[in-house]
């Protein structure tokens, strides 16, 4: 399986529009130790020929661009066989109507994530211009689901675990939170008995994350916040990251220590925040993950299982 990183920041990217914070400042000014990022999107390929998007960024137009195995073969044309979504917020799903081009589009989520996305949203109609553009693919929690491309099977499944997280930001107090609203990815490449997991919303330790993180070859986990204070700290609004559903990386508690200890061969935080301190190459924090093993997504890296 190839693993390639599309992008690796949070909602917003780095640096952010509208953000002053100090290493958006820095990086503006030519002195930040580290790249820009793009907002959090991987895709994977058994063969190198159709690819599956995890998640599709608004950034997803610059993606393809930067991507070549993404370009298209012929006059219409996208190696993109399917968008595999984690939940509906705008990060993870606004990509889906920048691809608008009456190019068909396969989705897979979940019903709750589809509703979310589907009903009540007049924009969704401009990928239902034909009645083949868009196909979706109900996932349910524990289920893999056979990836296919325009030939048939791709080699691949995924199959979407329930992680604690929140309905988007856009839907609260619109729907009642469930199970579903917020998943994890396990893709698995059947004939070389690898696996990905894909988890860049993750709110809190649970019992399926731990099973995840002991058994697969490789795992993107949600490293948005180093502190629960972040944003508060650096003056960013009020929002703690356990009121945004992300487990801080840093500290006593947080993922980096449990992370360290897991058997997953290959550990890599993704969807990071414009504030994390991670980001810096030259940073304290960073040292702390280097020296446990673990890396932090870039834009381009490719990975191969
Ligand atoms: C998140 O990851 O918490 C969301 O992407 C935040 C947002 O939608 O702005
Ligand atoms: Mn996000
Ligand atoms: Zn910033």
């Amino acid at each position: 399986m190839i693993v390639r990183v599309l992008g690796s920041a949070a909602g917003g990217g780095f640096p952010q529009w509208n953000c002053g914070c100090a290493n958006c400042l820095d990086f503006r000014k030519g002195v930040f130790d580290g790249p820009a990022r793009t907002q959090a999107s991987v895709a994977v390929s058994a063969d190198g020929r159709d690819w599956f998007l995890l998640n599709a960024s608004p950034d997803v137009r610059a993606q393809i661009e930067f991507s070549s195995v993404l370009h298209p073969r012929a006059p219409r044309d996208t190696p993109i066989a399917g968008i595999i979504l984690t939940n509906g917020d705008i990060d993870a799903c606004l990509g889906l109507f920048v691809l608008r081009e009456s190019q068909p589009l396969h989705v897979y989520a979940t019903n709750q994530v589809a509703n979310g996305l589907f009903e009540r949203n007049v924009l969704v109609r401009t990928l239902q211009r034909t009645a083949t553009q868009l196909t979706f693919h109900a996932l349910t929690d524990g289920v893999p689901v056979p990836l296919c491309g325009p030939d048939g099977n791709c080699g691949l499944t995924v199959e979407a675990k329930s992680m604690p997280g929140k309905v988007p930001i856009h839907l609260q107090d619109c729907v009642t939170p469930t199970d579903g609203d917020n998943v994890g990815l396990i893709v698995r490449d059947t004939h070389k008995n690898k696996s990905l997991a894909y988890l860049p919303s993750v709110a809190h330790w649970t019992p399926t994350l731990e099973s995840i993180a002991d058994t697969v070859d490789c795992i993107f986990m949600d490293g948005t916040f180093f502190q629960e204070t972040e944003l508060p700290a650096q003056g960013l609004g009020m929002h703690n990251a356990s009121v945004m559903s992300h487990w801080p990386v840093g500290g006593e508690s947080g993922s980096l220590r449990w992370l360290a200890n897991r058997s997953c061969p290959r550990k890599i935080f993704t969807h990071v925040n414009n504030t994390n301190p991670i980001l810096r190459e030259n940073s304290p924090e960073r040292a702390q993950l280097v020296a446990c093993g673990i890396a932090v997504a870039y834009d381009g890296l490719e990975i191969r299982l």
